[in-house]
């Protein structure tokens, strides 16, 4: 009873701080109450929008709730545009494996598949003909700015290493430590990401490790397929590491979203959420584990799917979503991104990758391994031309290297706030 009354309190409270701060707002000054009342409607509507009833839930031991759902119950059906779209539950084609048995199954490879990827395994799985969807909490919408920018990002963030003008980038005050390859037609992307859990210094800050499939130019209408591993407190509540995925055709302006939190990204695997944590975590000067992705080009349908290690496939991103995209991606981008918000007037201490600089090496910098690229052949190659940027070294660095079975690599990060980052 006390408990319940100190949690309808605190929610009351978050929602009067949410409410004045839109009040403070010049343009929006005459909203009356009546907007608390339809600003908790709009919560109830997206939440039930978003969580779908459940075959099973499973509690993980980091408070989250994944619900498995039937697949044809995924939010991305809800939309208008998914009205008649068929969903696929192989690829026609997969850049590893040879075309006789590209009938790829995520659950058959034994041995593997009980491998714990993801700490809400420790409880449970999700039967087949299910995905599992982290349940989206009344306070995850409650953290957002308004329930419509929930799961969506904020700024044009993408890193633009020849920006005509740097500084309109550094403005946004996103920081970026990436290797990239341009000027080619691009028909997929894959690495082996260490993955770590860099401190955030405030809620409002992130950081993230990635690979970026860009299509077009820097202008409105950008697209952009993006997955990795991201620490968001904004977002999930909490410094946990997490699988994410992100996509927009717009350059983050109406399309696209985080994980399922919009209709994009349509998922058939029943083994992987997106947005869960990931489990384990790599330890300075300890043991190290990292995570394999693969995204490519379906070249019949012209879908984007998702991998997950070496069995996993996640599922796909219809072609349907993207203008450039639709064709090839004329950019990749691999590494590490945070956002320093400066809110002390010094430089975040928000860490990237590991929080340790690239010349520190394996285990105790954070590495992107065997990098490759799918060319137009739809063959998987190590990229030609790779080249690096960084807005601030001194914070954060990227250095490459080639050989032996890393292949093509680097490593990248750092502690953020520094003597020589002031
Ligand atoms: C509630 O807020 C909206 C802006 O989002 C405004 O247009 C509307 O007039 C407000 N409603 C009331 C009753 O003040
Ligand atoms: C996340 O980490 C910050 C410090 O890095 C800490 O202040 C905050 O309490 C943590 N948040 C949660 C939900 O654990």
């Amino acid at each position: 009873m006390e408990v319940q009354g100190r949690r309808k309190m605190l929610r009351f409270l978050v929602m009067l701080v949410l409410f004045s701060m839109e009040m403070a707002v010049p343009s929006t000054a005459s909203r009356s109450k009546s907007n608390l009342s339809t600003q908790n409607h709009e919560v109830q509507a997206q939440l039930k929008l978003l969580n779908k009833p459940a075959v099973k839930s499973i509690k993980g031991p980091d408070g989250d709730i994944i619900d498995c759902i039937k697949l044809a119950h995924q939010p991305a059906f809800a939309h208008p545009l998914f009205k008649n779209h068929k969903i696929q539950m192989t690829p026609n084609f997969h850049p590893e494996r040879a075309f006789a048995e590209s009938k790829v199954s995520s659950n058959t490879e034994p041995g593997s598949s009980r491998k714990i990827t993801q700490v809400w395994h420790l409880n449970g799985r999700c039967p087949e003909g299910t995905i599992p969807m982290r349940r989206t909490k009344e306070d995850d919408l409650l953290r957002a700015s308004s329930v419509k920018a929930f799961g969506k990002k904020r700024h044009k963030t993408i890193p633009q290493p020849r920006s005509a003008d740097p500084d309109l980038f550094s403005q946004s005050g996103h920081q970026h430590a990436i290797a990239y390859v341009d000027g080619d037609k691009y028909y997929g992307a894959k690495a082996t990401i260490n993955v770590w859990e860099p401190k955030i210094q405030q809620p409002n800050e992130f950081s993230l490790s990635q690979i970026w499939l860009l299509g077009g130019s820097f202008g409105e209408d950008l697209n952009s397929i993006e997955a990795g591993w991201q620490i968001s407190p904004d977002l999930y509540g909490d410094n946990h590491t997490r699988l994410f995925t992100y996509w927009t055709s717009d350059a983050y302006q109406a399309t696209g979203c985080y994980n399922l939190l919009c209709s994009g990204f349509i998922q058939i695997n029943n083994e992987i959420a997106m947005g869960a944590s990931i489990y384990p975590i790599s330890g300075y000067h300890s043991s190290q584990y990292d995570i394999s992705l693969l995204v490519w080009k379906d070249p019949k349908e012209g879908n984007w799917w998702l991998q997950f290690g070496n069995n996993y496939v996640l599922g796909y991103w219809p072609a349907f979503l993207f203008s450039y995209l639709s064709d090839s991606a004329s950019m990749i981008e691999w590494g590490g991104e945070v956002v320093n918000s400066e809110s002390d007037g010094q430089h975040t201490s928000t860490q990237m990758g590991s929080g340790h600089f690239p010349n520190e090496g394996f285990g105790k910098a954070s590495y992107f391994k065997n990098i490759q690229i799918v060319d137009g052949s739809n063959n998987l190659r190590v990229p030609k031309g790779l080249e690096t940027f960084t807005e601030q070294s001194s914070c954060y660095d990227v250095e490459t290297g080639k050989g032996g079975n890393w292949g093509s690599y680097f490593y990248y990060g750092g502690p953020g706030r520094n003597p020589n980052c002031p």
